[in-house]
C-alpha cells in the first residue's frame, strides 16, 4: 500500500531544516554512520549536540572533524556511554542532566546487528537485546523528565528487520539460549524497541505529558553497521550495499525528521519509502501491526522495568 507523502513527492529532506539555534540534540552512537551524519546536520543549522559514545578515541576523532567542517564554536561534545552496560547508562544520563539543561530531542541512534554468536552483556541480556534495547530502554527513562520539561522528542531507530524474523518477542527465551540465530536475536531487539516506543506514546498520552515520540529506519544505509555482523554477512554486506543501499546521510533523514518536526503521526513508522522502504524519499512507511500489539508491549515494559531496576512514573 502506497501512504501519500505529507513532504511531497521528494519526501522530507534537509532542505526543511531552519535554524536549530538554542536548541539540544543528545544522540547515541554518532561516531559513524547515520547517527554521524544526523550530527553534522543538526550542527549545520546551528544546534547543539551531545554525542553518547561508546569509545572515546573515535568521539575525539569525530569532534575533530566537525570542528574542522563547522569551525572551532561548533558546539559539539560527547559523554561515554557504553548501552550494553546498564551501569554506563546510568553514570551517562547522570552526567546528560547535569551538561544540558534542555533536550529538545533523544535521538536512540546506536545499535549492533546480526552479531554471529550468542553473547550476554555484563548485565546478561543477548548482545543485540542489551545493545539495541534494554539500554535504550533505560535511557529514555533516565532522561524523561528532562525531555518533557524541554516539551521535546525521542526518537527511535529501528529497522526493517522488526517485521522479519520470528516477528514476536520470545518471552519464554529471551536471550535466545535454546535457539540462537543472528537475524532472529537482531529482529527481536528492533521489535522490543518499536514497542517500547509505542507504549511510550500511548503512556503520554494518557498521563498528558509535554513530549512526542516516533520511531524511524534508515532503510538500507552505507554505514559500518557490518562491522558487528560474522565474516561471511560482512563481505556480503560490503559489496551489497554498494548496490542496494543509499548514502548514509539520506539514511540520517528520517531520525533528524522525527528530531524536528511538529506533530507527525502517531503509531507510524518514518522512513524511505521506494523500493521495499529501503532507499528513496522519506515518509510514513507501511507498519506491520505486529509493532502495535498492546498486551506484548504491557509484558515486555514490565519485564524492562524488572531487568533495568527502572520504574517509570507513567
Ligand atoms: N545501515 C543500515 O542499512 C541500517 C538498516 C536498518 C537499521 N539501521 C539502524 O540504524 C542505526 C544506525 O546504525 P548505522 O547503520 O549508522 O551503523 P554504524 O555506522 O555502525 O553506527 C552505529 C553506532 O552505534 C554505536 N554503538 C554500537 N554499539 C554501541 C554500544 N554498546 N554503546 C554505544 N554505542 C554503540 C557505534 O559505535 P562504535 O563506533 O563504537 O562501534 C556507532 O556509533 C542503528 O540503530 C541500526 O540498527 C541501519
Amino acid at each position: 500500500m502506497t501512504i501519500n507523502n505529507k513532504f511531497s513527492s521528494k519526501g522530507w529532506t534537509a532542505a526543511r531544516l531552519g535554524s536549530l539555534n538554542g536548541n539540544t540534540y543528545v544522540i547515541t552512537g554518532a561516531t559513524s554512520g547515520t547517527g554521524f551524519e544526523a550530527t553534522r546536520l543538526f550542527l549545520s543549522r546551528g544546534a547543539k549536540v551531545l554525542m553518547l559514545n561508546r569509545n572515546a578515541e573515535k568521539s575525539a576523532a569525530v569532534i575533530e572533524r566537525l570542528k574542522q567542517e563547522f569551525g572551532q564554536d561548533a558546539d559539539v561534545s560527547f559523554i561515554k556511554m557504553d548501552l550494553a552496560v546498564l551501569d554506563s547508562v546510568r553514570q551517562a544520563a547522570a552526567e546528560v542532566l547535569e551538561k544540558v539543561s534542555r533536550i529538545d530531542a533523544l535521538i536512540c541512534n546506536g545499535a549492533i546487528a546480526q552479531v554471529p554468536r550468542l553473547e550476554l552483556t555484563v548485565d546478561g541480556f543477548e548482545s543485540q537485546l542489551g545493545v539495541n534495547y534494554f539500554g535504550d530502554f533505560l535511557l529514555c527513562g533516565l532522561l524523561f523528565e528532562r525531555i518533557e520539561q524541554s516539551g521535546g522528542h525521542i526518537v527511535v531507530v529501528s529497522s526493517l528487520a522488526y517485521k522479519r524474523g520470528l516477528r514476536r518477542i520470545q518471552f519464554e527465551d529471551l536471550n535466545f539460549e535454546k535457539n540462537y540465530s543472528a537475524w532472529n536475536a537482531y529482529s527481536q531487539s528492533k521489535l522490543a524497541l518499536m514497542m517500547f516506543a509505542y507504549e511510550l506514546q500511548r503512556r503520554v498520552q494518557t498521563f498528558g505529558k509535554n513530549a512526542q515520540v516516533f520511531v524511524c529506519h534508515p532503510g538500507a544505509s552505507r554505514t559500518n553497521l557490518q562491522n558487528s555482523f560474522g565474516m561471511r554477512d560482512r563481505v556480503v554486506w560490503a559489496i551489497l550495499k554498494w548496490v542496494v543501499a543509499q548514502p548514509a546521510e539520506k539514511g540520517a533523514w528520517s531520525q533528524v525528521m522525527c528530531a524536528t518536526e511538529e506533530g507527525l503521526k502517531q503509531e507510524a513508522l518514518y522512513g524511505p519509502t521506494k523500493r521495499g522502504e529501503m532507499v528513496g524519499p522519506v515518509g510514513e512507511n507501511n507498519l506491520d501491526p505486529v509493532a502495535l500489539d498492546r498486551e506484548a508491549a504491557a509484558r515486555l515494559w514490565k519485564i524492562s522495568e524488572e531487568k533495568t531496576g527502572f520504574r517509570w512514573s507513567l
